[in-house]
């Protein structure tokens, strides 16, 4: 059959779209925020991964605009040739003594870093050893690593007894690469960390942590998962983004240079993709800046989205509990959820709905997320047409 056939009969987004249901892709005309401009409206912005809202920051803005009068738009070319700046050297240097490791290498993208971390590292005959929630960039890394004959096995989610159940069935010898969200990108939960490193060391397995959801948002200071665990000495290898808390663009992998210096020469996903652009690498130096000297932003975040669970349960919601920036709101059935999302968005509320293959069936969820720059009354704007809409679907009582 023609490879183009299935794309001609893919149907089911013009028919959300036809229903007016359609939530994604929905450009954004202006953005201050914890508001933004969409089809010429206003609308309180609950789903963005801007979490201490430094997007819109003074500082970061400059950064970039002034990176940009020093070394241009861009870098056109990739870290290993023409495309290191030191504005790149600098943020790894900054971003190691931050998350105290010895050493961090920048990627482009964090979707990047998983690729080139995993693919570098795991090679024939190892095993990546990986959650089944985890994030996309993680599966899509280790379906690489497979690709150059490693294996790729999955374990029930944050499930330490079913790891280990998996582990004790890899030969004992063989490369293993434990890789698991730190806070899970959908659920906004906390892996188990400890346990998971007393199972890797009882097993001779690495542990890498993608932080995406938990830099610049959990630990002390907002240094992650295996700081708020305290657990950072014993973490192999942690992995984030600058597209969530530090307002930009890009990737990193933290932790001993030996091994950031085997990837950074091993890694296709490096050496063969543009750097990140000066920018892009301004601004996350900038939100570096504002995260190591306003701790209290971080404060403000979790402060929110504690408000706003207590808030979306004592309404009668069913919310999955973490104290993260992430709140997910479970609405069941997909074609409530497109109903509800669009409801929220007709009175103002802009957040994200989750709908299967992307979660689990009868799990679609509103996924909402808090900024350290959302204030009181947005957040009770957000509950009370939560409470309308969930009123008017039957998904609360009155
Ligand atoms: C857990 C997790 N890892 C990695 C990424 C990818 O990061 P980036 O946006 O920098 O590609 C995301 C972003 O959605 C994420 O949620």
């Amino acid at each position: 059959m023609d490879l183009f056939q299935k794309c001609i009969e893919f149907t089911r987004a013009d028919e959300v779209k036809a229903a007016g249901l359609y939530p994604y892709f929905r450009p954004v005309e202006e953005n201050e925020g914890p508001v933004v401009t969409i089809e010429g409206r206003k609308v309180i912005m609950a789903g963005s991964n801007n979490y201490l809202g430094l997007t819109a920051h003074p500082k970061v803005k400059k950064a970039a605009k002034d990176a940009i009068d020093l070394y241009g738009t861009g870098c056109s070319g990739s870290r290993y040739l023409t495309g290191t700046i030191k504005l790149h050297v600098e943020l790894e240097k900054r971003l190691a003594a931050y998350l105290g490791t010895e050493d961090v290498l920048l990627f482009s993208t964090g979707y990047q870093t998983a690729l080139g971390v995993i693919a570098a590292l795991v090679q024939k005959g190892d095993y990546v050893i990986s959650d089944k929630e985890n994030h996309a960039c993680i599966i899509s890394g280790a379906l690489l690593a497979k690709g150059g004959f490693a294996e790729f096995v999955r374990y029930k989610h944050n499930d330490m007894e079913d790891l280990e159940r998996v582990l004790q069935r890899i030969p004992e010898n063989a490369g293993k690469l434990i890789v698991t969200d730190g806070v899970f990108s959908v659920s906004g939960e906390f892996v188990n960390l400890p346990q998971m490193l007393d199972v890797a060391d009882k097993y001779g397995a690495r542990v890498l942590v993608d932080d995406a959801h938990a830099t610049g948002v959990v630990g002390v200071g907002g240094r992650g998962t295996a700081s708020h665990f305290g657990v950072v000495d014993r973490t192999d290898l942690t992995m984030g983004t600058f597209s969530k808390t530090f307002a930009s663009l890009g990737g990193f992998v933290a932790g001993p240079e030996r091994i950031t210096n085997y990837i950074k020469h091993h890694s296709p996903a490096l050496i063969f993709s543009a750097s990140p652009t000066p920018a892009s690498v301004a601004a996350a130096l900038a939100a570096l800046d504002i995260v190591e000297a306003e701790p209290e932003r971080i404060d403000k975040l979790i402060a929110n989205a504690d408000k706003m669970r207590a808030g979306f349960t004592k309404l009668g919601f069913n919310v999955i509990e973490s104290r993260t920036g992430i709140v997910p709101i479970i609405v069941g059935d997909a074609q409530l959820a497109l109903v509800f999302w669009r409801k929220l968005y007709d009175k103002g509320v802009f957040v994200n709905a989750f709908v299967p293959p992307g979660v689990p069936p009868n799990l679609s969820m509103m996924r909402t997320s808090y900024m350290a720059t959302h204030e009181n009354e947005h957040l009770d704007t957000i509950l009370n047409v939560f409470q309308e809409v969930g009123i008017e679907l039957g998904l609360i009582s009155a």
